[in-house]
């Protein structure tokens, strides 16, 4: 190793911890959640996507459209379309996110994005960086929500996945030095741990949950890590009623799939590359990955999400019209209450686990033997309308038989 390719490398390395160190100041300076009450209208930009992105994106839009009809009747939500989120038109630009759709994402209060193909090396696309990341870290979108349920089982899960930090944020930044060696970093803030905790117990101490699951590897990443399992135990003691235990990654994923323990576990917080492991796979055990929507939210933007990517097999095998639009339609659901209209999001999200989990009249197989997209929203609007939705759910969820 020559002594050239390790200064080069100590200085890559200087000029990550300046731009974090300006990002903490950054973090400092930031203001209040924004107040959706008081805007109007409340901009939502619904962004396609890229492979089966455009079809389910679509699909969900008619679901938003139809339970915000009145509000845009009155002026209070308007829709704009964002439209070249794609991978051809990111190559073009050679950018995560081209900079006339930064400005027109800025320009809303709420994004619905459909799934964005993120290349790897050897893909016919050149390497860039994942457009969900940079827009993460772009619009400061720092906690990544992401619910999934097993009513049947009692499982009601919410997990808080840090969003702009550890593994992730450095990810585009990691460099090889000389032939041999290659690192990546990972960063942990207190003020971006400080955060995400903070809302995890506050979404607890609002739904009467009495316990907080901290989960990291803080025997083994002891700074990172370390940091974020501190500043937790620290964060907790201004919430006495509620319990915070720690578990590692590792037999988080095990305690997931034990039917006798999992319910126990309410509200989960951890760091982001743990987190996008943790929830792919509870995604699964609620019914596929395709059933589960991701909310990411910051204090002045805040973006709805599948927590699933853009599928580019499905595409391929010309199968794209018979993807699951459930997790866009539960991204709507989040959207809907966050923007502060809880009814509608109960509804279609009841809706969803009676077409999903209980009732099962059309199903999605992902291929031409189950129903297209179009056809299963058209049968989860049915029910959202049908007056008998509630008792249906709750005999079904309450009655088990
Ligand atoms: C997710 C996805 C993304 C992530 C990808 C598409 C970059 O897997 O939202 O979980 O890793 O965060
Ligand atoms: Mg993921």
């Amino acid at each position: 190793m020559t002594k050239a390719s390790i200064e080069a490398a100590q200085k890559k390395f200087g000029a990550v911890v300046e731009e974090q160190l300006k990002r903490v100041e950054e973090m400092k300076k930031s203001g209040a959640f924004i107040d959706y009450a008081k805007l109007s209208p409340v901009i939502i930009g619904i962004c396609w996507g890229d492979g089966i992105g455009e079809f389910i994106s679509r699909n969900a839009q008619e679901v938003l459209t139809h339970a915000l009809k009145e509000e845009v009747k009155r002026g209070k939500i308007a829709f704009k379309e964002i439209k070249g989120l794609t991978i051809e038109n990111r190559v073009k630009h050679k950018k995560a996110i081209p900079d006339d759709i930064l400005e027109e994402l800025k320009a809303c209060h709420i994004i619905l994005k459909g799934p964005t193909t993120t290349p790897q090396a050897g893909d016919p696309w050149p390497n860039i960086e994942s457009a969900n990341v940079a827009m993460r870290r772009a619009l400061d979108l720092f906690a990544n929500v992401r619910p999934v349920k097993i009513p049947r089982e009692g499982v009601d899960w919410c997990f808080f996945r840090e969003n702009t930090e550890g593994a992730y944020i450095l990810g585009s930044k990691g460099f090889d030095v000389g032939e041999d060696l290659s690192v990546d970093f990972t960063v942990a803030t207190e003020q971006g741990s400080e955060r995400i905790i903070r809302m995890a117990f506050d979404y607890a101490r609002k739904n009467n949950i009495d316990r907080v699951t901290v989960i990291t590897k803080s025997n083994v990443i002891k700074t990172t890590d370390g940091r974020f399992s501190r500043a937790a135990k620290r964060i907790a003691k201004d919430y006495p009623a509620i319990e915070c235990d720690e578990w590692y990654i590792d037999i988080m994923t095990a305690k997931l799939i034990d039917p006798a323990r999992r319910k126990d576990f309410k509200v989960m917080v951890m760091p982001n590359l743990y987190g996008d492991i943790l929830t792919d796979e509870a995604a699964q055990l609620q019914g596929g990955v395709g059933t589960a929507g991701s909310a990411n939210i910051g204090t002045r933007w805040a973006m709805f999400e599948a927590i699933h990517g853009s599928a580019p097999r499905m595409v391929k095998e010309g199968r794209a019209q018979y993807a699951d639009p459930s997790s866009m339609i539960r991204a709507c659901a989040m959207l809907l209450r966050h923007i502060g209209y809880p009814q509608k999001a109960q509804d279609v999200e009841m809706a969803l686990e009676v077409c999903g989990q209980f009732e099962k009249k059309v199903t999605i197989t992902g291929r031409d033997t189950g129903a297209t997209g179009g056809e299963y929203t058209k049968y989860i609007l049915s029910w959202v309308d049908n007056p008998k939705l509630k008792s249906r759910w709750e005999s079904e969820v309450f009655n088990v038989k």
